[in-house]
């Protein structure tokens, strides 16, 4: 599957939550008090989207940094760890295996956002989204402006498998400049987590599971990051 078929769902589904702000819906969005590092709070997700089925359990720890935000993605249950071994920074890595974040500082529904993904070779995919539709309406611009040297601009990465254990942990380093964020104390964010699942014998078929799902009107959820 397409992510950007998912995302189109997902976003589609953020626009008809702004109607119902006050209705119960709203208060199953999740959301998390982030503190400096090293304390760290932790976003937990085990249900596909769009069907709420079972789904590996996956954790992204946050914390952050005074220049940064760190996020500790956590694959448990992981079997296959597949990727394609000539995939690179910012090729379509989605394509196949990876853990994700879509980011935006502040409380309103984005139409640009940073989406960051880490495959388990250690390969990295960033770029920013532009959907001023946020639906992804037909017609509407959709696009990517890629970040060509995350190395350089404070982007890290470091990833461990285990297959015996079967776990998959990518730690990452996102530089706030990238946000105009430079007192992150205090702030308040949307964000949303993503892991796909896939296997050389299902491939291209994926699965795809999500922190704050749509069927639970809540794309990208708010972070309140303290310290
Ligand atoms: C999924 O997560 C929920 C909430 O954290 C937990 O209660 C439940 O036991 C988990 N299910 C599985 C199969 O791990
Ligand atoms: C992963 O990639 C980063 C650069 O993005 C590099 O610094 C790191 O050493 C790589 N290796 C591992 C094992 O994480």
């Amino acid at each position: 599957m397409h992510l950007g078929t998912i995302l189109s769902c997902l976003l589609a589904a953020t626009a008809s939550a702004s109607a119902i702000a006050d209705g119960p819906e709203r208060r199953t969005r999740p959301s998390l008090k982030v503190y400096k590092c090293p304390r760290k709070a932790t976003a937990k997700f085990n249900k596909s989207v769009p069907d709420q089925k079972p789904f590996p359990t996956t954790h992204v720890e946050l914390c952050w940094k005074p220049k940064s935000i760190q996020l500790t993605f956590k694959a448990f249950d992981e079997t296959e760890f597949y990727f394609d071994p000539k995939q690179t920074t910012n090729q379509d890595i989605w394509q196949y295996e990876v853990m994700e974040a879509f980011i935006h500082p502040g409380r309103n529904s984005p139409q640009t956002y940073l989406e960051f993904e880490v495959n388990p070779n250690n390969v990295t995919y960033q770029a920013f989204v532009y959907n001023p539709s946020k639906v992804r309406a037909e017609k509407a611009p959709f696009d990517h402006f890629f970040v060509t040297n995350p190395a350089a601009d404070g982007f890290t990465a470091t990833t461990t498998l285990d297959r015996k254990a079967k776990t998959w942990v990518s730690e990452v380093d996102i530089p706030l400049a990238l946000f105009n964020v430079e007192r992150p104390e205090r702030s308040t964010w949307r964000m949303n987590f993503f892991r796909t699942v896939t296997s050389p014998k299902t491939f291209p078929a994926q699965e795809l599971g999500a922190w704050s799902p749509p069927t639970r009107r809540g794309f990208i959820s708010r972070h309140l990051w303290r310290r």
